[in-house]
């Protein structure tokens, strides 16, 4: 009896039950990779003008190359929603939700830790 009530969860197929179960999440990752890279040349004022990122195309030259100190997001979250130095906050321009896929995509791109992902 029990073993009839559980089979149609997950048909005995335990693999392609986690699979189903992890799909979307990492479809929403690549999503906001996506948002990301674009945000990075597309903000006022872009990422791209003072920084060096490979993955962006980007060849800015005021900031640190971002290919070689590999932030991990946390890190470029903290610097994109204050500031830092030269560098101006973005809080007042973008929604955290847009400061957190620049922080995905920059730390991906560079290898860099990524922030846990949000349910
Ligand atoms: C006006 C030029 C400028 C722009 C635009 C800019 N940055 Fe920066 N960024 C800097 C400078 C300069 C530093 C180094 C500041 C320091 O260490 O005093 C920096 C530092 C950083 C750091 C390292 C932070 C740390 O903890 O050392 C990251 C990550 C970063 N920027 C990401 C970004 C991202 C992402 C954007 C776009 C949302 C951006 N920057 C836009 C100039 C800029």
């Amino acid at each position: 009896m029990v073993r009839r009530l559980n089979r149609p969860l997950c048909g005995g197929w335990l693999g392609l039950c986690a699979l189903t179960l992890l799909l979307p999440a990492h479809a929403t990752g690549a999503e906001e990779q996506e948002r990301g890279k674009r945000l990075f040349t597309t903000v006022q004022p872009a990422c791209a003008t003072c920084h060096t990122l490979q993955a962006a195309g980007a060849e800015g030259q005021v900031g640190p190359v971002l290919d070689e100190i590999k932030p991990d997001a946390a890190r470029v979250l903290r610097a994109v929603r204050a500031g830092l130095g030269v560098m101006p906050s973005y809080a007042e321009r973008l929604s955290e939700r847009d400061m957190r896929a620049l922080a995905q995509f920059v730390a991906h791109a560079t290898g860099g830790a990524s922030l846990p992902v949000e349910r």
